[in-house]
C-alpha cells in the first residue's frame, strides 16, 4: 500500500520542493504548497471500488495522503463521516435532494480532527515532535488531541472568546494553552513568534502543506457515497477555507485518475455577515481578500479576518460557477435549531449556517429545487453549550 505522494508545488508560482523535510509556505514566492502525488502511477495501482473493504476512515485512501509509512499515521478513527439524506429538510425547503455531511461525528466533535490527522502523521515522520497553531477553537482541540496520541507536545493560541469546550479539550489533552485577547489573526502572530522562539513547528491552517490533504478527504467521501460522482452544489462555512480548497484538489486528483469526469459541483462560501472578507472579495471581483476589520460572529469558527489561501478558494469558487453569501448570526442560530429538530443532528453555528445559505439562494433562483446539494456541518452542536 504505498504513498504516491511525490513532491510539494507551490501554488502561485509553480516552484516544486521535495516532500522530504519540513516545510511551510513556498520557500520562493511565500504562497501557499501543495502536496502533488503521481496521479498515473495512482490510477494504475488503486481500485478505488477495492478501497470500500478497507476500514471506514479517511485513511482509507492512503495512497493519496502524505504519509509515506503506515506506522507514522496518528488516527483517532476521522473520516468516514455519513452523508444524510436530509429528507424532513427537504419537506422544509421544497428541495429535492439535500445532502448533511456530519462531520460532527469525527473525533474532538469536527472536521479538524481531518486535517490535524494528516498533519501530525505527516510530522512524526519528519521527526518533528513540538507543534504549535493559532486556532478559533476546534483546531486547537484537534491538534491537542493528536499529539497526546502520537506522544507529541501541542501549544496552541486560541482568542479569549473562542468556545469553553475547545479550551477545555486542549487542556485536557495535556496543550500548552495561551488564550489571546483578539481575534484568531493575532493568535497567528503570537504562535509564529512563540515557534520562532521556542523552535516549534507551526502546522497554521495552508501555511503547512499536509492539513489540506486531510481535509480532502472529504471530497473523495462525497464522490465514492454517491456512486462516483459529484453532487451539483456543496455549500461550505469558510474560515481558512482548507476544506473547500481540499475538496477541489480532490476533485481534480480524481478526474486525473479517471475516478470522476470533468463536472464539479458549485461550490459555495458562506460567511457571516460580521466577518465575510471572501464575500466581499467575490463580489469586487477580486483575486485575493482585504483582512476584515472588527470581526464578529457567534460561529467561531468562521471568524476568521484573513485566509492565507484567499486566492485559492476564490478560484475554486469562480472555476466550478459557484457563488458566496452572507448569513445573520440570528439566521444561522435559528438554522441550528431547525437542523436539530428536523434531522436530529444538533450541528455546529458554523454548519447551521450552511442551510440558511442554501434558502438564500433557493430564494434568489441560484440553486434550483432540483439541484442536488451536500450541506457541510463541518462540526458538532455539543461544543457550542453556550450559544444554546
Ligand atoms: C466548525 C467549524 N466550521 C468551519 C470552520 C472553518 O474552517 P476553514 O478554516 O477550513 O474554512 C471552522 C474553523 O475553525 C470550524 O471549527
Amino acid at each position: 500500500m504505498p504513498s504516491y505522494l511525490s513532491h510539494l508545488e507551490c501554488t502561485a508560482c509553480g516552484a516544486r520542493c521535495g516532500a522530504d523535510e519540513p516545510r511551510n509556505l513556498c520557500p520562493a514566492c511565500g504562497k501557499v504548497l501543495y502536496a502533488r502525488y503521481d496521479l498515473d502511477a495512482a490510477k494504475r495501482g488503486v481500485d478505488r471500488v477495492a478501497l470500500a473493504q478497507r476500514a471506514a476512515t479517511m485513511w482509507r485512501y492512503f495512497e493519496l495522503m502524505p504519509v509515506l509509512d503506515p506506522e507514522h499515521v496518528v488516527t483517532l478513527g476521522e473520516g468516514g463521516t455519513p452523508m444524510l439524506r436530509a429528507r424532513r429538510l427537504e419537506a422544509a425547503t421544497g428541495a429535492r435532494t439535500l445532502y448533511l455531511k456530519d462531520e460532527g461525528l469525527n473525533p474532538t466533535g469536527s472536521f479538524k480532527a481531518r486535517g490535524l490527522s494528516a498533519a501530525v502523521s505527516k510530522a512524526k515522520e519528519l521527526g518533528l515532535r513540538r507543534l504549535t497553531l493559532p486556532s478559533a477553537g476546534n483546531a486547537a482541540g484537534a491538534l491537542a488531541a493528536y499529539c497526546a496520541r502520537a506522544g507529541m507536545e501541542a501549544h496552541v493560541f486560541m482568542p479569549n472568546d473562542a468556545p469553553d469546550a475547545n479550551k477545555k479539550e486542549s487542556e485536557l489533552a495535556g496543550a500548552s494553552l495561551t488564550l489571546v485577547e483578539g481575534l484568531i489573526s493575532d493568535a497567528g502572530a503570537l504562535a509564529r513568534e512563540a515557534a520562532a522562539r521556542l523552535g516549534l513547528f507551526d502546522v497554521s491552517t495552508l501555511r503547512e502543506p499536509y492539513r489540506a490533504e486531510g481535509k480532502k478527504t472529504m471530497g473523495y467521501e462525497i464522490a465514492a457515497d454517491l456512486g462516483w460522482r459529484l453532487p451539483e452544489a456543496i455549500i461550505y462555512p469558510t474560515g481558512g477555507g482548507t476544506g473547500i480548497v481540499g475538496m477541489w484538489k480532490a476533485f481534480e486528483e480524481m478526474e486525473a485518475m479517471g475516478w470522476i469526469g470533468a463536472e464539479r459541483p458549485k461550490m459555495i462560501v458562506v460567511q457571516a455577515e460580521g466577518c465575510a472578507p471572501i464575500v466581499r472579495a467575490f463580489e469586487q471581483g477580486a483575486c485575493f481578500a482585504e483582512p476584515w476589520a472588527d470581526a464578529h460572529t457567534v460561529a467561531a469558527g468562521i471568524r476568521v479576518p484573513s485566509a492565507v489561501g484567499d486566492y485559492l478558494i476564490l478560484d475554486a469558487v469562480r472555476a466550478s460557477g459557484g457563488t458566496a453569501l452572507t448569513v445573520t448570526d440570528a439566521e444561522l442560530l435559528d438554522a441550528t435549531r431547525r437542523i436539530a429538530s428536523l434531522e436530529g443532528v444538533w450541528p455546529a453555528p458554523e454548519g447551521a449556517a450552511t442551510l440558511s445559505a442554501y434558502e438564500h439562494l433557493r430564494a434568489s433562483g441560484f440553486l434550483a429545487p432540483e439541484t442536488e446539494t451536500v450541506l457541510m456541518n463541518t462540526g458538532s452542536g455539543f461544543k457550542y453549550m453556550e450559544l444554546v
